[in-house]
């Protein structure tokens, strides 16, 4: 019931890659971007869910702000103007996902060079175990 009581929203104006946009009040940039047909990338933003803003990889360039905003949950504001694809906004990216790509083991993937032939794994004390048949047929003190 409260919600027939409520105000139409406001329509507000920024310029995202010099385009202009409207989008009602409260929208986010992201929103924005997507009416314009931009495609910004997203990991951790979902339709239905709360902007978790945990990634980092929707990140664009608000003029005026001094760092990078994430497109998926700060609010399109009147008069802002956003850069979605400077040589910041891109350096920003790739950074996030090397970073994300190192902390994840892509070794069981399929696919994976690994996992199709398992490096030998070799010691100081221990040589290489290999598939090898002749390595196996030389005697242990010619093994190098
Ligand atoms: S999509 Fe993850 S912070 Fe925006």
């Amino acid at each position: 019931m409260t919600d027939l009581l409520l105000a139409p929203k406001r329509m507000i104006e920024l310029e995202i890659d010099g385009q202009p946009v409207r989008v009602f009040e409260g929208e986010t940039i992201l929103g924005a971007c997507r009416r314009l047909g931009i495609d910004t990338p997203t990991l951790c933003y979902g339709d239905t869910l709360e902007p978790a803003n945990a990634c980092r990889v929707c990140v664009v360039e608000v003029e005026g702000s001094r760092v990078l905003a994430p497109a998926c949950s700060r609010k399109a504001e009147d008069g802002m103007k956003v850069q979605t694809d400077s040589e910041r906004v891109r350096h920003s990216r790739k950074l996030v996902l090397e970073l994300l790509a190192s902390s994840v083991d892509l070794s069981t993937t399929r696919g994976s060079a690994r996992r199709r032939r398992p490096t030998p794994i070799a010691t100081a004390s221990a040589p290489a175990i290999t598939s090898s048949p002749t390595a196996r047929r030389r005697p242990p003190s010619t093994r190098r």
